[in-house]
């Protein structure tokens, strides 16, 4: 949902900013800009499209000299991704240059106040507002500015400002939305989050809402809302660069799905200690808890789905799963007796944060399984597991998932031991079978080394679905959404046998049916709708236990995944449904690490 970044520093700005726009480029790709403060004048220049067009039109930045530079990629919400409505914005008197990831929700009643005032707009967005402010407001004090300008936005907003009248400054400040400050020697950054950082500095310090930085290239100056000077720690991220990069991969999203087995390895393994599992970040008594309520948005809202299972079958807790864009507008009873599970690999999504916001002020214990350290998420939970997952860019998420599957699986045991809901022995079989899945995993990405040429027989078709049933329906929601965000083909996913009730109508000859049959308990069942939909002309992919013989006869193509016979199988079972969205898509050509229309951190609601 928009990246913004700002340098002030000895070298070229604009070929820093370009560098960390295309780290953020992940978070909106539909526009893009850049604003140079050179000489006391603001130059701007603006695409339409990637930032690949924006190096090109500044000649890798050549072409704009200057050491202090702002700029922006963009995800559009109001105003189309047209070159006026990509950021930064300008004043009417050429003095203010803003960047803006966020929402200005009273942009309306400022642009006619402004328009009042005599104001010129040139733009349809709402961030427009915020520079006609700075305008209005400016007396030489940046810091008064701000305050004012801030005491009128209702929203959120991480906002990147230049002065002309403040040479080799940059500003910032926000509400509601990240911003992190990098603090480099003899230049200094700010930037949405710390990929845009990293190749230049791992040390930053995490701004908080209603803080203003003043940034040169020699000293960073933060306040805080009543305007005071305040002193902040400076936090060591240990990401590393490699880690941000494609590293030899033709995308992203392989790369982070190859790496799956060490990631879930790096979640799981520093809390399994000595055949126990060890949670110092949880200090949590579970024995209030009546309920546990998970909340999450998109593919970590699957994850959850995926977590309701297994609580409910170690823990023998009541688990109630709500949409966080649904929670705050439904009547869940929600009170000291809840626990609220938010997962988030990015932390930052806006709805998300607003169901936790709300539960939290209903009394509930809030639990963060979340990637990025630091990020609002993390900050607003009362307790917080780190998935450990590393920096995942592609758009589309599968270690993020994996991980938070991951988390869910020691939550779920670690719960289960607390609670006395485990014999001994079996405690020490599920401790075995979880050290056992970064193996497994590996081996499962291996026994599908050919999953590309079973892509090629699917690539084509207008339309997929995706059944089973208990945990692979699970699994098969995750599988469904992989499909159609990466390679726009329809896929639905559905509770296998709940497809005759009505959408059966819809299998016809050839029409691909992906049938998820590795929960032994219920295969029977799952092997009876591949039956119905094959006799109505399907094309059946079934994924099975490696060697599932009697799938292998019914369905027309198969996937194996490795034989494990544990509560914890899902983990396995989603990445060849990973592997085949990416292969399906490659054969369709999309752009896989940056599918049309969306955007990685969904900032808005
Ligand atoms: C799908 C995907 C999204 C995210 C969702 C939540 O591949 O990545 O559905 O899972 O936008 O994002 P986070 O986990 O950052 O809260």
């Amino acid at each position: 949902m928009c990246g913004i970044v700002g340098f002030t520093g000895a070298e070229s700005a604009a070929q820093n900013i370009l560098e960390g726009l295309e780290k953020l480029e992940y978070r909106g790709y539909d526009s893009a800009g850049v604003a140079v403060l050179n000489d006391g004048i603001i130059s701007i220049t603006k695409v339409t499209g990637r930032i690949a067009a924006l190096k090109e039109k500044t000649n890798n930045g050549l072409a704009l000299p200057g050491t202090t530079a702002i700029g922006h990629t963009r995800w559009a919400t109001h105003g189309a991704p047209i070159d006026i409505n990509a950021h930064p914005h300008i004043s009417n008197d050429g003095r203010f240059a803003v960047v803006h990831n966020g929402i200005i929700e009273n942009y309306m009643d400022l642009k006619v106040s402004l328009i009042k005032d005599g104001y010129r707009f040139e733009s349809e967005t709402d961030t427009e507002v915020v520079v006609h402010l700075l305008e209005k407001y400016y007396n030489g004090s940046m810091k008064d500015c701000i305050r004012k300008v801030a005491a009128k936005l209702k929203g959120s907003y991480a906002l990147g400002i230049l002065c002309t009248e403040q040479p080799n400054k940059i500003f910032a400040t926000k509400q509601s939305s990240p911003l992190i400050l990098g603090v480099g020697v003899g230049e200094n950054y700010f930037a949405s989050d710390v990929t845009a950082l990293i190749s230049h500095t791992q040390n930053v310090i995490y701004l908080e809402d209603g803080e203003f930085a003043e940034i040169d290239r020699e000293s960073i100056k933060i306040y805080d809302c009543t305007g005071t000077e305040i002193k902040k720690s400076i936090s060591h991220v240990n990401w590393d660069i490699q880690a941000a990069e494609k590293g030899g991969y033709e995308h992203f999203m392989l790369k982070e799905i190859v790496e799956q087995p060490r990631a879930v390895k790096a979640t799981l393994t520093p809390r399994i200690r000595d055949g126990k599992i060890v949670l110092d970040d949880l200090d949590l008594d579970l024995t209030g808890i009546h309920k546990v309520l998970i909340t999450a948005c998109g593919s970590a809202y699957y994850a959850g789905c995926a977590g309701k299972y297994i609580i409910e079958k170690l823990c023998q807790i009541p688990v109630e799963l709500q949409l966080a864009s649904e929670l705050r507008y439904s009547s869940l009873i929600i009170n000291d007796g809840t626990l609220l599970i938010v997962l988030s690999q990015s932390g930052e999504t806006a709805d998300t944060i607003a169901a936790m916001k709300e539960c939290s002020e209903k009394g509930a214990k809030t639990l963060a399984i979340v990637n990025v350290v630091g990020s609002t998420v993390a900050k607003l939970a009362d307790y917080t597991l780190y998935t450990n997952a590393g920096p995942e860019i592609a758009v589309a998420t599968t270690k993020g998932y994996t991980t938070q599957l991951a988390t869910l699986y020691l939550f779920s045991v670690y719960a289960a031991g607390v609670l006395g809901r485990l014999s001994k022995e079996k405690y020490s079989q599920l401790i075995k079978e979880l050290l056992s899945i970064p193996k497994l995993l590996q081996e499962t990405m291996d026994m599908n080394s050919k999953i590309e040429n079973t892509a090629k027989k699917y690539f084509n078709s207008s339309s997929m679905f995706f059944i089973g049933r208990n945990t692979d329906y699970a699994v098969a929601l995750e599988g469904a959404l992989k499909m159609k965000e990466i390679s726009y083909i329809h896929a639905e996913s559905y509770a296998a046998g709940e497809l005759k009730h009505g959408t059966i109508a819809l299998i016809s000859e050839g029409t691909p049916v992906i049938a998820l049959a590795c929960n032994e308990d219920i295969k029977e069942k799952t092997i009876s709708n591949m039956v119905e939909v094959k006799s109505r002309g399907a094309r059946v992919l079934a994924v099975a236990l490696n060697d599932d013989k009697k799938i292998a006869m019914l369905a027309n193509d198969i996937i194996y995944v490795p034989r494990f016979d544990s509560v914890f199988s899902p983990i396995l079972e989603v990445i060849p449904l990973q592997l085949l969205a990416y292969y399906v898509a490659k054969f369709n050509g999309c752009d896989i690490d940056k599918p049309k229309n969306l955007a990685k951190s969904v900032t808005v609601e």
